[in-house]
């Protein structure tokens, strides 16, 4: 696929100034005179910082390393990671297309996203709210379909998943990333298949409950932190009397909805915006991408 920069491009680019220090700090991680090794998370940067790359955004940051244009824009449109267009302020999903999931499903995901968003990737949609696109194999074959919002991965999806999912994001929520059909990671969804009678598998067993006994959270990358859900956690709605004690209590702010997509509720506008996207207009700029 030809990746080239957008039609459309802003006058100009510069680092805030936060942004500014980041990277003349990483730039010191290289030899003297090898500063250009700093390309990648330069850019990466300036990506956070705006949510794509610009020609003048490319432009800035060939100039800090002190490197030609065209060799920073060979970086820049090599890796799909960087984006060359304009992304939805509330969302750029991207979708696996890569054989496991698409074997799966993941043409039913593009369906979705072909309808709910606009019918062509890399087109905003008319709120320009959201943009999507098709993507090579995230590395998460084993819970296909799948697709990646921000730095966040939602697998195991079902095509009425993924548009719960956008509706979950339009209301300003924030779903939970990870498995979306209730499974811890990629284990077997029937159950242990294997090591299911040896005194092995149940210390085995037994250390997997004590790891939930202890709340196990997962990080997300806008701060917050939410429980992880086990294949063996009945989500709140299902649970029956006597449920087994290392169950995970749902924390504050969390909901499972009717679809069964796990959100946690925005605090704020702010808060309810996926991680890697950015701040609303008028948010000031030193405040756009942080430590
Ligand atoms: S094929 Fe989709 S994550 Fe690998």
């Amino acid at each position: 696929m030809l990746r080239r920069l957008s039609p459309v491009q802003p006058d100009d680019f510069a680092f805030t100034p936060r942004n500014l220090e980041w990277a003349r700090a990483q730039m010191t991680k290289y030899p003297e005179g090898r500063q250009q090794s700093a390309i990648i998370p330069v850019l990466w940067r300036a990506q956070e910082q705006e949510g794509w790359l610009s020609r003048p955004a490319i432009e800035y940051c060939a100039e800090l390393l002190g490197m030609s244009f065209i060799r920073a824009l060979e970086v820049a449109t090599f890796y799909f990671m960087f984006q060359l267009h304009p992304v939805g302020r509330i969302a750029h999903v991207q979708i696996c297309g890569t054989t496991t999931c698409m074997i799966c499903g993941a043409g039913d995901l593009i369906a979705v996203c072909r309808e709910r968003i606009a019918p062509t990737p890399h087109t905003l949609s008319a709120d320009g709210n959201f943009s999507w696109e098709e993507v090579e194999c995230l590395g998460a074959c084993t819970n296909a379909p799948m697709v990646q919002i921000g730095k966040d991965y939602y697998e195991d999806l079902t095509a009425q998943k993924l548009a719960a999912l956008i509706d979950a994001l339009v209301a300003g929520q924030l779903p939970v990333p990870g498995p979306q059909n209730g499974r811890f990671s990629s284990e077997a969804l029937g159950g242990a298949t294997a090591l299911t009678a040896t005194e092995r598998s149940e210390d085995y067993n037994a250390s997997a409950a004590r790891a939930v006994r202890l709340r196990d959270t997962v990080k997300r990358i806008d701060g917050g932190e939410v429980p992880i859900l086990t294949p063996w956690a009945q989500r709140p709605e299902q649970a029956e009397p006597g449920a087994p004690e290392n169950e995970p209590e749902p924390s504050a702010g969390r909901l499972v909805d009717a679809t069964g997509i796990t959100v946690q509720e925005a605090a704020g506008t702010s808060a309810g915006r996926p991680p890697s996207m950015r701040e609303p207009a008028g948010q000031p700029a030193d405040a756009r991408t942080t430590e």
